[in-house]
């Protein structure tokens, strides 16, 4: 498995956390940054990373920001993307059963009821299923650009 990594200078702890989490998970990671704590615009690297995703080999991309909101919605509004913002396991298992996302989003400022390491294991761990689930998924892809 291969994912990429990008985030603003609000979540660059966190970044470091999920990294590290799937590098001990032997997924490989390509990291866009941000790894420096001075302000950046989170659509910035939403974009490096739909970019460097597109370029393919990628099974998932992770991006991070202060609330995980702003790079999510960026990243949402590119072809092709969806990006979760999970709460929790539960969420983070269910928008890979039912979404098939192909992004998911933390926030590095937000307080988690469990470690987000546990929250991404829950999404790569979950499988697509298909069936009614494409047939919403064909629906919403379908608003792009409406
Ligand atoms: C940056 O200060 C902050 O606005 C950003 O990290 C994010 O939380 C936006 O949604």
């Amino acid at each position: 498995m291969k994912a990429v990594i990008a985030n603003d200078h609000g979540a660059v702890a966190l970044a470091k956390e999920v990294i590290e989490h799937l590098r001990k998970r032997g997924i490989g990671t390509v990291y866009l940054g941000t790894d420096s704590e001075e302000s950046v615009d989170y659509p910035d690297y939403a974009e490096k990373a739909v970019m460097e995703f597109r370029n393919g080999g990628y099974d998932f991309g992770v991006l991070l920001c202060g609330t995980g909101i702003g790079i999510s919605i960026s990243a949402n509004k590119m072809k092709g993307i969806r990006c979760a913002l999970p709460q929790d396991s539960y969420a983070a298992e269910m928008t890979k059963r039912h979404n098939n996302a192909n992004f998911i989003a933390f926030g590095g400022r937000i307080s988690y009821k469990e470690p987000v390491g546990n929250i991404l294991d829950a999404f790569i761990d979950a499988s697509f299923e298909g069936g009614r689930h494409q047939k919403r998924i064909d629906k919403m892809m379908a608003l792009e650009g409406r």
